[in-house]
């Protein structure tokens, strides 16, 4: 799953953003597993001697990742996690070099299951405090759904409180799209790889 060189969609403008924080036996997190898609983009970018951490709240989410990374060869280094990113901080091993966030609902799974703000809010703060020096976090935020307009409205709240000079916040929006456009933010961590 290369990068994009017209990248169109915000999952796209994601993997533009984390792809140079990626390198040979990095460590990556996918916070939102879903149907796999940023895990296999991860796992090729940390390559074979690499490790991604794939957590979903949902088993159906799990097992359709570790088909796709499966598929794709990347079993050996991808660790599938049933859990919260609310608590990321205790689950994986840090410090990590990435972590993509792509919130709201499972596509084709149920609307039942949906990120939420204060969990939201928790997980990012947990990405913020393994994430190595120099290292990048995305966060897609749709904004459509019902409870999408509490979590832009966290997420936003959140990162604008950061201290700029440990952390770099941008927010990309399709400013002339006609449906209502995800929200992107792009962090890093102030320094360099140790
Ligand atoms: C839009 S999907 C992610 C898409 C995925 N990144 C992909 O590449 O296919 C959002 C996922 O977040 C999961 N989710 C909801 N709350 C969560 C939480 N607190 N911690 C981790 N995952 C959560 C949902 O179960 C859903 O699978």
């Amino acid at each position: 799953m290369t990068v994009p060189e017209r990248p169109a969609s915000a999952v796209q403008w994601a993997r533009v953003f984390i792809r140079p924080a990626l390198g040979n036996g990095g460590t990556a997190v996918d916070a939102t597993a879903g149907n796999g898609q940023d895990t296999v983009f991860l796992a090729e970018g940390v390559g074979p001697e690499g490790r991604v951490y794939s957590l979903d709240i949902q088993e159906e989410a799990l097992s359709k990742t570790r088909l796709l990374v499966s598929g794709r060869g990347l079993s050996e280094r991808v660790k599938t996690i049933l859990g919260g990113h609310q608590l990321l901080d205790r689950l994986v091993v840090a410090p990590v070099d990435a972590v993509m966030f792509n919130l709201g609902y499972l596509p084709g799974g149920s609307r039942a299951v949906v990120t939420a703000p204060d969990t939201t809010a928790a997980g990012i703060k947990a990405a913020l405090s393994i994430i190595r020096p120099g290292g990048r976090i995305s966060i897609v935020v749709y904004t459509g759904h019902p409870g999408a307009v509490e979590e832009s409205s966290a997420v936003g709240d959140l990162l604008s409180g950061l201290e700029e000079r440990e952390f770099s916040v941008q927010r990309m929006v399709f400013w002339n799209s006609r449906k209502k456009s995800p929200e992107i933010y792009f962090v890093t961590r102030a320094g360099d790889k140790k």
